[in-house]
């Protein structure tokens, strides 16, 4: 064949789509339990609503945006995650002006073309939370809750949960130019894209994989070294709502989420056995990003997971797949001429919400009878001329080999 998939994507094939399913039901009951209701963005955007949030020197804007123009030649981007979405929906339908609390979740596709590897993809899947509307340290600890709270019903045990605070903008700025005056003298050595971080972004120089540049993180200076009076209590609040809330954790300074527009809490949940591609979720405060897109000055926090790695760690864990559902009965007709009552029952049954597996294809008594055990169902329904005589077909227990005539009544009260 020509054709092939693209290069960082992937199928999810009926038999994985189990997996997938349990996993998206879980946190679709876990978020509307904390309260957040579902939002659906478009997959596409103005690519200038993602330069603006994730921050003209991110990796997601510098190289990994899906750009293309429109017929009259407009710029937009496939979405590279999905908070910048969700806060010019917030704004454009102007609940800014309204205040109180907004509490979201959703879940899609998004598209980041970097080089794929083992948990790293062109499109992945997202699961998301974000919180708008207060300030308030209890609502990071709440969407952390949250996260982990999925995990727990997932059963995932192996995973840890790394916090930070990167500050306001403020502190942020005086951090900003401790981080310069310490990487100065190294400026010569630094790898081509940290001399570019060191200009627009020098945190981002923490973030660094390559092996000279992540030598020199060690004696860096610590963002928390650098938080204001306010800064410093809001993160101390937010460790004291998590262990309240019983959530463990790990403070780590060298946490730097990839997108600029954090402010205050940065938080990932890292599974160490999935190797380079470790982080499972990860998120925090972004309380400028609101006004920065137009909106009246709101605070906010979340964050987003991805499913393929999630899939992985949970796979690692030994927690299986689920199995698909298999038919509760399948319907064999023997005979032309009791096609007609075979349809009736097959479109009664599945009106009442029965799944009913059938194929006109296989002819013979005994090729329906092996197709029937090959469904895996709990059972067949038999319609051969005597059943065609008196209306009654003749149900048998494929478990048990039992049979007996039925009415519709009597076979609908035995399925349910
Ligand atoms: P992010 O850290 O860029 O944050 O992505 C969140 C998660 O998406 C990662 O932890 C990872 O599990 C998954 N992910 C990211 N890129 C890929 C990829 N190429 N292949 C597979 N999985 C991937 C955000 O996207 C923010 N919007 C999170 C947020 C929400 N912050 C506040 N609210």
């Amino acid at each position: 064949m020509n054709y092939k998939i693209p290069r960082g994507t992937y199928d999810i094939m009926p038999k994985d789509s189990a997996r997938w399913q349990h996993v998206i039901d879980t946190f679709r009951l876990v978020a509307q339990r904390f309260g957040y209701e579902e939002i659906t963005t478009p997959i596409f955007e103005l690519a200038g609503l993602f330069e603006r949030s994730s921050g003209e020197s991110s990796d997601v804007v510098q190289k990994e945006m899906y750009r293309f123009a429109d017929q009259k030649g407009r710029t937009f981007a496939l979405r590279p995650e999905g908070t910048a979405g969700v806060v010019r929906a917030y704004v454009e339908k102007s609940l800014d002006r309204l205040g109180g609390r907004s509490k979201y979740y959703y879940i899609g596709p998004m598209f980041r073309y970097d080089r794929p590897q083992a948990g790293r993809y062109r499109q992945f899947y997202q699961y998301g939370i974000e919180f708008i509307g207060s300030n308030h340290p209890y609502y990071d600890a709440e969407v952390i809750a949250l996260e982990m709270q999925f995990l727990a019903e997932l059963g995932l045990k192996n995973v840890s949960l790394e916090i930070n605070s990167v500050g306001c903008a403020q502190c942020s700025l005086d951090y900003d130019e401790a981080l310069r005056a310490y990487y100065q003298p190294h400026l010569a050595e630094l790898c081509p894209d940290c001399q570019n971080r060191f200009e627009v972004r020098p945190r981002r120089l923490l973030d660094c994989k390559v092996s000279f540049c992540q030598s020199l993180r060690k004696d860096a200076p610590s963002q928390l070294d650098y938080l204001d009076q306010d800064c410093k209590e809001h993160f101390s609040e937010v460790q004291n709502y998590l262990d309240q809330m019983g959530v463990k954790y790990r403070v780590n300074p060298a946490i730097v989420r990839g997108l600029d527009y954090y402010t205050n809490t940065a938080f990932e949940l890292i599974v160490d056995a999935l190797g380079a591609q470790d982080s499972i979720a990860g998120g925090g405060r972004y309380n400028g990003l609101i006004s920065q897109l137009g909106g009246k000055d709101t605070p906010a926090v979340g964050f987003a997971g991805g499913f393929e790695r999630l899939l992985l760690a949970l796979e690692l864990e030994g927690i299986a797949g689920y199995e698909p559902v298999n038919p509760t009965i399948y319907v064999i007709g023997i005979g032309e001429e009791t096609r007609l009552m075979a349809l009736e029952y097959i479109t009664k049954l599945r009106q009442d919400g029965i799944y009913v597996d059938y194929n006109p294809d296989k002819s013979s008594f005994k090729a329906q009878m092996k197709a029937a055990d090959a469904s895996k169902a709990r059972y067949a329904l038999i319609i051969g001329e005597d059943e065609l005589a008196s209306k009654l077909p003749t149900l048998k227990d494929l478990e048990s080999s039992q049979q007996r005539s039925v009415d519709y009544q009597q076979l609908l009260d035995i399925l349910q």
